[in-house]
């Protein structure tokens, strides 16, 4: 085998994409771990932040982290029917290199703006990328799953990346460097995916076929939207409409639910399905649901659990007061630890004909989350008496929380594609970013509450949080004895 044209046995093309998903994930990651951080900071002293309130800042994150997956919706829309995937890719990567660069100027009034190209470029990027990896196979090629995981290393390289350096940058130097090495981030990861792209070949090269004069409407409705889009922002930006992020995030998470439900109405009625497409339909929309509440939780990591070990947690180290984000390093260290160890147990499983099915596993990934929160109750009970605490609580946390990804997130997608409707197989994409979104918004609301009065207002929500996640998991452990998922 001619090892120098592959990347570790996978078409070489999978190198281009580790590395320019690695370096957008270095400063997605990066910038997000700083957020709530600068829009909390006080106004005053070294680094000065914007002085928002918990609740208001809470929100930002949530509409944010919401957004971010959103757009992936309508990106995935632009490559199919536009540009091409991989065209989507390089825009997307160069509209969130100039997003972090904006948050770069250390002024108040572009920190909206950078947000916003961060958001698009990501819509743009985040699920086009995914989508080449699948390319990069033939049919039947059974290295496409092995592909994936070696992809999904890359998005935790590079959140280890992102941590370490912009957070210490972010916190220690000042805030806008820390925006700015994430758009340095993103520019090595440009350059690379220049020079490299023509080894990607024909994956993800040229749009869907279709008449000369169906692109052309397309593309006009893609410029009416845009139009539309930028005259909304603009109006926004320049103060024309006045937002209360608390009650646009609200809107928003019921705006994406809505979305969501009506999605899964419109296929299972409308779209033709025999019965047991139907059935495997009613699957999803649980998965869907374990999915978007298990977001709400983990998306907390850079929002209110940012602000315990900000507040609450000893961060020294032999004397040495470490940034808040390192303690984020958790979750990819953990998930590079233990991908294999996860992926043994289920191959062992299966060989005894035990290997759990997707409900439960997803029921798993719930029931990990629901500890982690437990934990954290007892880390805020504990601060309650004495604060700040160890270090230990949020590291515990973020060790079930990974569990708990480990279990639901890398048979997620697959299990999105597996099940649902072959003809919607594209949107079944789509579908697994917007739990993702759901999860976001929801994230920044349900933290923001914790937030709003101190320690003492945070169990109460942790509480329901945990609630909600034992309904769910307890709904899908008995779904997973009733429904047996049509074989296809
Ligand atoms: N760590 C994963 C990533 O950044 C989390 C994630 C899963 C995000 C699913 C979106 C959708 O890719």
């Amino acid at each position: 085998m001619n090892t120098s044209n592959t990347f570790f046995g996978h078409p070489i093309g999978l190198r281009t994409l580790f590395l320019t998903e690695m370096w957008e994930r270095m400063s997605y990651y990066g910038m997000r771990a700083l957020l709530v951080l600068y829009m909390t900071g006080a106004v005053t002293g070294f680094n000065p932040g914007l002085g928002w309130s918990q609740v208001e800042s809470q929100a930002i994150y949530g509409i944010y982290s919401g957004m971010v997956y959103f757009m992936v919706v309508p990106g995935g829309w632009i490559a199919d029917n536009i540009l091409g995937h991989q065209k989507a890719v390089l825009i997307g990567a160069l509209i969130i290199a100039l997003g972090h660069f904006t948050l770069a100027i250390p002024i108040e009034q572009t920190f909206f703006l950078g947000l916003i190209f961060v958001v698009l470029g990501t819509g743009l990027l985040k699920g086009n990328i995914s989508t080449i990896v699948g390319q990069l196979y033939d049919g039947q090629d059974d290295r496409r799953d092995s592909g994936y995981t070696i992809f999904y290393m890359s998005i935790n390289i590079g959140s280890t990346l992102g941590f370490l350096i912009c957070s210490y940058l972010g916190e220690k130097i000042g805030w806008h460097w820390g925006f700015g090495a994430a758009g340095i981030g993103m520019t090595f990861g440009v350059i690379q995916y220049i020079q490299h792209r023509h080894l990607l070949g024909d994956a993800g090269m040229h749009p869907n076929d279709m008449s000369d004069e169906k692109r052309k409407k397309y593309s006009n409705y893609l410029k009416f939207s845009l139009v539309a889009m930028f005259m909304v922002i603009g109006a926004g930006l320049f103060g024309f409409i006045v937002i209360d992020p608390r009650f646009f995030a609200e809107q928003f998470a019921y705006f994406l639910t809505i979305v969501a439900g009506l999605y899964f109405l419109y296929l299972f009625l409308f779209a033709g399905l025999n019965a047991s497409e139907r059935k495997n339909l009613i699957l999803l929309f649980l998965l869907f649901i374990g999915a978007a509440a298990f977001w709400s939780g983990f998306d907390q990591s850079a929002g209110s659990l940012n602000i315990f070990a900000r507040d609450y947690t000893d961060l020294s180290i032999s004397g040495y007061q470490i940034p808040v984000g390192w303690l984020q390093f958790a979750n990819p260290i953990i998930v590079v630890l233990f991908a294999p160890i996860f992926a043994g147990i289920w191959a062992q499983l299966a060989r005894k004909n035990l290997d759990p099915s997707l409900p439960l596993k997803f029921a798993i990934g719930l029931l990990f989350m629901a500890l982690s929160f437990f934990v954290m109750i007892l880390a805020v009970n504990l601060a309650i008496e004495s604060s700040p605490v160890g270090m230990q609580w949020l590291l515990l946390t973020y060790l079930f929380q990974t569990w708990g990804e480990l279990a639901l997130s890398p048979i997620g997608l697959s299990a999105f594609s597996r099940y649902g409707p072959k003809r919607y197989m594209g949107q079944m994409f789509g579908l697994w970013f917007l739990a993702s979104a759901i999860g976001g918004v929801l994230a920044g609301l349900l933290g923001g509450e914790a937030l709003d009065g101190g320690l003492e207002t945070i169990s109460p929500i942790f509480e329901f949080m945990i609630q909600y996640y034992l309904v769910i998991a307890i709904a899908l452990i008995v779904l997973s004895f009733v429904i047996k998922t049509a074989k296809d």
